[in-house]
């Protein structure tokens, strides 16, 4: 029984998240997620990727994500992402693409 709700829970995370566009992401997170860079799953960095490239060089170049290091991001990012307009969701997506591809 445990194993059939475990695959059910997995094939509807799965169907969720292939359906999704970047632009609705409300799917890789779950509130209760504690951050850290080890938190983030691969889901969320390939979307974080998508919606980097689609939302930030609206206002300038894109930076690359080595060209800052972590500690440099963790300062610039959550600025930028508010200045997307990005949903929480879209937001922890780009944090788990841009700090796990930092310069250092
Ligand atoms: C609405 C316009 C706008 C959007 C969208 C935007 N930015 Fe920016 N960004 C700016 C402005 C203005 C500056 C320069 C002033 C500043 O640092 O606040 C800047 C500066 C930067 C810098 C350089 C900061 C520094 O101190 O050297 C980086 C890196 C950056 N943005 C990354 C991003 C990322 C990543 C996103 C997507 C989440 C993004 N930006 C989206 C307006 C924007």
């Amino acid at each position: 029984m445990r194993t059939v709700l475990t695959l059910l829970t997995l094939s509807a995370a799965i169907a969720v998240f292939v359906n999704c566009s970047p632009k609705t992401t409300g799917a890789i997170t779950n509130s209760t997620q504690t951050e850290t860079i080890e938190s983030y799953s691969d889901e969320q960095k390939v979307a974080g990727k998508a919606i980097w490239l689609a939302n930030c060089e609206k206002c300038h170049k894109l930076y690359a994500t080595t060209s800052y290091s972590l500690n440099q991001w963790k300062n610039i990012l959550p600025k930028m992402t508010k200045r997307a307009k990005l949903d929480e969701a879209q937001a922890l997506a780009v944090r788990a693409y841009i700090y796990t591809n930092t310069g250092g």
